[in-house]
């Protein structure tokens, strides 16, 4: 089921808005290939153009965190490193049929890779920036 877009996640900088609202489309298309069973290299091949946009969201986020002496950096420049990894496992567990045709973990799985980081790091992030 695709996810919609919460007022309560505006970030309030126009880019990481536009790349949040990105990075939410694509999510959103994996995860209708996982209830359409798309094939292994479709799926593959979005979770890809995935880990793509949040590369370059990331590095734009850091980006605004040295500029802003954000103190938190680091733990959020950690998660960040976490959560691209986590995408590649998918990608070669999907590539070697490590993972089951019961998609709904993943789909769980890959809702909670997009809501959790953005409710907690992100949102954390934007207070502070508006807080200056
Ligand atoms: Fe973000
Ligand atoms: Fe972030």
């Amino acid at each position: 089921m695709a996810i919609e877009w919460r007022e309560k996640w505006a970030f309030g900088d126009d880019r990481v808005d536009a790349e949040h609202i990105e990075i939410l489309l694509v999510v959103n298309q994996v995860l209708i290939a996982f209830e359409e069973r798309a094939s292994r290299p479709a799926v593959s091949a979005l979770i890809q153009a995935l880990i793509k946009r949040a590369e370059d969201h990331f590095s734009y986020e850091e980006h605004l965190m040295s500029d802003a002496e954000y103190e938190d950096r680091e733990a959020h420049h950690n998660e960040h490193q976490r959560l691209i990894p986590a995408l590649y496992i998918m990608v070669s567990d999907l590539l070697i049929s490590a993972i089951s045709d019961d998609n709904s973990a993943i789909g769980r799985y890959i809702e909670r890779w997009f809501i959790y980081h953005l409710e907690k790091d992100d949102a954390e992030l934007s207070a502070f920036l508006l807080s200056r």
